[in-house]
Parts: structure tokens; C-alpha cells; sequence
């Protein structure tokens, strides 16, 4: 291919990627299907491979990260990063206003912000292109940290207008990214992230940036540095002028006037916190006009014309009742806090995960304590201190157990992994743990076997691995806890279904290390059945697209053993399906009426967590995506929806409550 040929197909493909990369990232709207931008990219890649020079600092290409950074330049903000005041109730906020009224002499408006629970970063755009990003640090110097940022997709590589421009906002870490980020830390052994803003600035300051790519950060634009450079007079005027650039601004800010417009806007997003995808931790009033800013001006940390309110903290005392030590799938033992149920955040609450033995001797809890509990990024219950005053004199230091709770065998710690182990391979409770693993909805998707029905099959010997299911009788079934004839029947049936279902479900349900849905798929479409699969070797397999060396080690040395080589000859021969039926073939997919469909999960769902919810979903052949447009077949609706509901409204997408969407998985069973 000519030079100038590719030149413009690769300015073409660079356009077309920003703007859709704009629409899913920042806009929250996209308007292709994945596969598209990933035929674009995957275009973009080889065109640029073929002719490295015409790789430019914009192309998408470069958010994926791989520079390894020896350590970070110090940055000097000529104009400080200033942090906030706080107040902490309407009474102390009132006054605020007060003064701030009385020093500028006038009434005026107030721009109310979300105030972002994560860490404040400077942009520097040179004529519409990134070229600088860097951490608050002081206020006065900070770090450059521009690699880092350059992964985060909703920050633009090249603004819709060649301005030189300054703008600071908050580098966050979504929920749902922080919940999956610490669960799979946990399984790995690794020390966990006490809430998404610590999740978020370690994120940042990776020195590899292909770690910060893969952690889901993302940011929202709230300060232009030298409006009157734009003529602008206003925050509001601001916030929408950096938005038509294409950065992401939160889009729940509202101009509010007077002391009721103010409360009730506060109100309103302490109620709607738990439903927000980011952790908020206050409200910012910043005056409207500019020129209040100018006449009141900045003391040398806060600016006097905002300031933040921060939420009462959602923190109850309850009384540890008891430490609980459970073996997962892969031998890690976590222990939780059993506590006296307290209600916080709208949830009730009794459990918290202490994570791990150094975690629990750090905090010093003891039975019998009382504890002050809160919700880590508003969502999950942790123990935040230990009430000492309230402290039993008799209580003891609690002692780690040295033994699995489930085999006893002796519990070790791998290499310098935080995680208690226990690295018995005939663990029951591991085994039991594999095979719900195997029965769950991603996997081979056996609806009704759950781990109290495994636990009996398990204890009176029916079964022993994954096959021993498929040999399970009528009569076998009738033993089981209030099991009759009708339960019995349909569990087998379900049992039976499972068999004919493709590849990757299988493979994923074996549990094997670093092996998700994703990388499964990716396994079972290329090699198509299991004897390819178990005979490839480990360069094969990192030849392929998105599989790397970790997971190609980890499935060769799986097959490599001889009791998975057997426990696979056990599958072929009770008639479980071992090649890939190709995608959307596969008899759960088929037979969903969920199949093909794009869905948008919103609102509270008070019966299905909302990951099972779209587990079960993209189970069933359906794309979960964020946010409701054209494109968009079928909103499931919990209650107090709000602006997707509108919108799906407007546009006259089907709308399904939870208790219809119960009603269609009890149905498709
Ligand atoms: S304005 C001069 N707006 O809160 C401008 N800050 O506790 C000062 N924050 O350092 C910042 N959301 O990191 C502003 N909508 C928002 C914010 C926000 C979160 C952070 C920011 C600041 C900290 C102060």
C-alpha cells in the first residue's frame, strides 16, 4: 500500500474511533456495537504497524499504555490547585452564603456540583491536543503523570476546537470497576483498596501504564483555568463550554438561587448516591459569576466563593459476634465479620469482609468489640475502627487459625501473598466451591443447583467432581433436603440441558487459573473442541489475539495433568458436548427470547443483584450496555429510575419491570 494512501485512511480511522470513543466514554451515548470499533481499530493497528511513522500522539492506538516510567517529573501549578472548605450541615452552609453575599454585595446564583470522591488532576491542551496532565500533589507542585493519562478513554487525545487551554476535574475509579478490581485483588491474594479514591490514585500513579489502562479510570471536568480567554462570565457557561470540546463534564449540576433551590438539590443527591455508577461524597456550591470570584478571591489554600458540603457519614456502631473463615475455589481463606444487623445506606447489614489475616490484626479486632461500620465507596459494609472505650477487658487479641476451617489441613501463605491458603487439592470446601462455580449462570448455567444442594450431594458421596453431575439419578435426588418428584425431575432436566451447551461454558466452569468468559470464548472459537484445546501448545496459544502469556501457561499447565485429562475422558463419556457450537448457538442462547437483544439495566432491583441480572443476560445471548439509546431493544426498569427511564420513554423502547424480568428467567429455566 502507498504512503499517502494509508496516510489518509489512517487520519480517516483516527476520526471515526476518537468520535466514537468520545460518544461511549464521555457522552455516555454510543451509537456502534463494539465489534465495529473493533474492526476500526484493529485496521487502525495493522495500518499503523505497517508504517510506524505515521503513528501520531492522538491515535487511539495509544491509550493501551506499555511505557514504563522510572519515576515522576515534578510539576509546578503557576496557578495553585486549590482544595475546598467544608461545612457539614445546612446551618454551617447558610452561613457561608451569608458572608459570601455580604462580601460581594449582591445576590447571585450558585452552580451546585456532585463533589467526586476521587483525586484532582490538571489537563494542559496545546492548540486542541493533550500534552501535559498532572496530579494536584501540594497545590503548588505536583507530579506528571501525562502517561498515565492518556489511557483513561474519556479524556480526549485532541479537543473538537484548537484551544491552549487548562482545565482540572477529578480522576475517578467507577463503582462497578472498584468492586471488580478489589474482588479479583482478593482472589489473588493481594492487599484490597480501602475505597474507589485510593483504588483511583494508585491507579494513577503506576510507573507500567499498562496497569493504569486496565483499571477503568475515568473523570469529570469541573474548573476552566482563564475563562475570560473564552469569553465566558459564568461556572454553568464554563461547564458547557469544556463540554462542547468533548471533555466530560458531570452533567447533574444545576444553577440554584436561594437557600431552598440549594437544599432540596442536596437532598436530592443524598437520596440518589447509591444509584449513581460513581461515589460522591458531598455537594460543591460555586458561585455562578465570575466576577464574584474576582471580588472575593482565594485565601492561599480554598477559593472563597465555593465550598464543599459533605454528607453526614453513613456510620453505625454494632458488636462483632463473631469471625467466619470460608475457603473460595482457589483455597484462599477470607475471613468476615458477624456483626448485630444495622441498617446503613438503605441496606441491612451484618456481615464485612476483613479480607485477610494482616488486614484483621492491623484493624485489632476482637470478638466482642464494638465496631463503627460503613460502606466503603457507598457500597461495600467494612469495619472502619474499633470502638476501645467500648472494648470487653477480658478480650483477647483474636488467634488466626492455623488450619483449614473445611479439611484442617495446615493453611500457608504463597510466596509473600497477604491470603491464608489452604492448598489441599481434596479440600471439600473447595470442591464444592468449583463445582457451583461450574453450575452458575456463566458457566454451564445448571439453574435450581445452588451450594446448599451441592453440599448434599457432596456429603452423602453422589458426587465428587464436575462429571459425577451428569451421572446423578431420579432417586439419588429424591434424598435431598424437601426434594420431591417435581424438584427432582427438574433439576435433572437441567442437569441434561447443560450437556449440549458449547465449549466455552465448560471451559470456563473447570475454574481454570486466569481463564474468564472472555479468554474462554476466545479458547473455544479458535481450537472448536476440547482435543485441540488440551493438545496446543503454549506458543500456540499466545499467537492468538488478546491471549496472553499468563493465561497461555496457565491452560497448558491445566491440561498438562493427568486427572483433568481424565476428568475430561469422564465428561465425553456421560455425553457432555465438548466442541464449540459458534456463537449464539449454544441451546441457552437459542432459546432466550433475551438472545441478540442490546439492554439497559436502571434503577434499584431489590431481587436480583444487578451483576447476576446481566450475568444471566449476556448469558443468554443479550448486550448490556450503559446507557439508552436508538439502538437500545429493552430497558429493565427497578424502582426509582431516573433519566434512562425518561429517555427509553421518549424513545419508545420497551420497558420490562424487574418483576416481569423475574417472571421470563423463572419462564426460560
Ligand atoms: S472545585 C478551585 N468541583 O474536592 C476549584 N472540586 O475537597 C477547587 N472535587 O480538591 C475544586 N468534585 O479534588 C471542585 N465538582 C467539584 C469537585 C471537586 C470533587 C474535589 C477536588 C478538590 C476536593 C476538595
Amino acid at each position: 500500500m502507498d504512503k499517502t494512501v494509508a496516510e489518509a485512511e489512517i487520519i480517516q480511522l483516527k476520526e471515526q474511533l476518537n468520535k466514537w470513543s468520545q460518544e461511549y466514554y464521555v457522552d455516555d451515548n454510543p451509537s456502534v456495537e463494539d465489534h465495529v470499533y473493533d474492526a476500526a481499530y484493529q485496521r487502525l493497528l495493522s495500518l499503523e504497524a505497517k508504517f510506524p511513522e505515521l503513528k501520531t500522539a492522538d491515535s487511539p492506538t495509544q491509550r493501551v499504555g506499555g511505557k514504563v516510567l522510572t519515576g515522576f517529573e515534578k510539576v509546578n501549578h503557576e496557578i495553585p490547585m486549590l482544595s475546598l472548605g467544608d461545612v457539614f450541615s445546612k446551618a454551617e452552609l447558610a452561613d457561608f452564603s451569608e458572608r459570601l453575599y455580604q462580601a460581594s454585595g449582591s445576590e447571585f446564583p450558585y452552580s451546585c456540583e456532585l463533589k467526586i470522591d476521587g483525586l484532582a488532576i490538571s489537563l494542559t491542551y496545546e492548540n486542541g491536543l493533550f500534552v501535559k496532565g498532572s496530579t494536584r500533589g501540594n497545590g503548588l507542585i505536583g507530579e506528571d503523570i501525562t502517561e498515565n493519562l492518556k489511557t483513561i478513554k474519556a479524556i480526549p487525545m485532541k479537543l473538537n476546537k484548537p484551544v491552549t487551554v487548562e482545565v482540572r476535574g477529578e480522576c475517578y475509579m467507577p463503582k462497578k470497576a472498584f468492586v471488580a478490581l478489589n474482588e479479583a485483588r482478593e482472589k489473588k491474594g493481594q492487599p484490597i483498596f480501602a475505597n474507589p479514591r485510593n483504588a483511583a490514585a494508585g491507579s494513577l500513579r503506576q510507573l507500567d501504564t499498562s496497569v493504569t489502562a486496565k483499571r477503568n479510570l475515568s473523570t469529570f471536568i469541573y474548573y476552566l483555568m482563564e475563562p475570560e480567554k473564552f469569553g465566558v462570565t459564568t461556572q454553568s457557561e464554563a461547564l458547557n463550554l469544556m463540554a462542547s470540546w468533548g471533555l466530560k463534564v458531570n452533567q447533574e449540576s444545576r444553577v440554584c438561587q436561594g437557600r431552598a433551590q440549594i437544599e432540596a438539590y442536596i437532598d436530592e443527591y443524598q437520596k440518589k448516591r447509591p444509584d449513581l455508577t460513581y461515589d460522591i461524597d458531598g455537594i460543591v456550591l460555586k458561585a455562578e459569576p465570575f466576577s464574584v470570584h474576582e471580588k472575593v478571591g482565594n485565601t492561599i489554600k480554598v477559593p472563597k466563593w465555593a465550598i464543599a458540603y459533605k454528607f453526614p457519614p453513613d456510620e453505625q456502631e454494632t458488636i462483632v459476634r463473631d469471625i467466619e473463615w470460608t475457603v473460595g475455589r482457589t483455597g484462599v481463606v477470607t475471613p468476615t465479620a458477624v456483626m448485630d444487623p444495622v441498617i446503613l445506606a438503605g441496606t441491612t447489614v451484618e456481615r464485612a469482609s476483613l479480607h485477610n489475616p494482616d488486614y484483621l490484626k492491623d484493624k485489632d479486632i476482637r470478638l466482642l468489640d464494638t465496631v463503627k461500620l460503613h460502606k466503603a465507596g457507598d457500597i461495600i459494609p467494612e469495619i472502619s475502627e474499633v470502638v476501645l472505650a467500648k472494648r470487653p477487658e477480658d478480650a483477647k487479641p483474636y488467634a488466626i487459625p492455623t488450619q483449614c476451617p473445611a479439611c484442617q489441613a495446615e493453611l500457608v501463605h504463597l510466596d509473600d501473598e497477604v491470603a491464608l491458603r489452604c492448598i489441599n487439592p481434596q479440600c471439600p470446601a473447595q470442591i464444592k466451591e468449583s463445582l457451583a462455580h461450574f453450575a452458575s449462570r456463566n458457566a454451564m448455567n445448571i439453574g435450581g443447583l445452588g451450594p446448599r444442594i451441592i453440599d448434599q450431594l457432596f456429603s452423602k458421596g453422589f458426587i465428587h467432581d464436575a462429571a459425577d453431575l451428569y451421572k446423578l439419578t431420579f432417586e439419588q435426588l429424591l434424598t435431598l433436603d424437601k426434594f420431591k418428584e417435581k424438584s427432582a425431575q427438574k433439576l435433572l432436566d437441567a442437569i441434561d440441558r447443560s450437556r449440549e451447551n458449547s465449549l466455552e461454558r465448560l471451559l470456563f466452569g473447570l475454574g481454570i487459573r486466569h481463564v474468564g468468559t472472555k479468554a474462554a470464548q476466545i479458547l473455544a472459537a479458535h481450537f472448536k473442541d476440547s482435543n485441540h484445546l488440551m493438545q496446543a501448545r503454549v506458543d500456540e496459544i499466545t499467537a492468538i489475539d488478546n491471549l496472553g502469556q499468563i493465561i497461555a501457561d496457565s491452560v497448558a499447565t491445566y491440561f498438562a495433568q493427568p486427572a483433568v485429562q481424565n476428568l475430561m475422558a469422564e465428561f465425553k463419556a456421560v455425553g457432555v458436548n465438548l466442541t464449540y457450537l459458534g456463537t449464539g448457538n449454544d441451546s441457552q442462547v437459542q432459546n432466550s427470547s433475551f438472545s441478540n437483544l442490546t439492554v439497559v439495566l436502571t434503577g434499584t432491583l431489590d431481587h436480583i443483584k444487578r451483576s447476576d441480572a446481566k450475568a444471566y443476560l449476556e448469558a443468554h445471548g443479550a448486550k448490556v450496555t450503559g446507557s439508552v439509546s436508538k439502538k437500545t431493544d429493552l430497558l429493565i426498569c427497578g424502582h426509582d429510575a431516573g433519566s434512562k427511564l425518561a429517555k427509553a420513554q421518549t424513545l419508545g423502547t420497551r420497558i420490562m419491570n424487574e418483576e416481569e424480568f423475574l417472571q421470563k428467567m423463572e419462564e426460560e429455566k
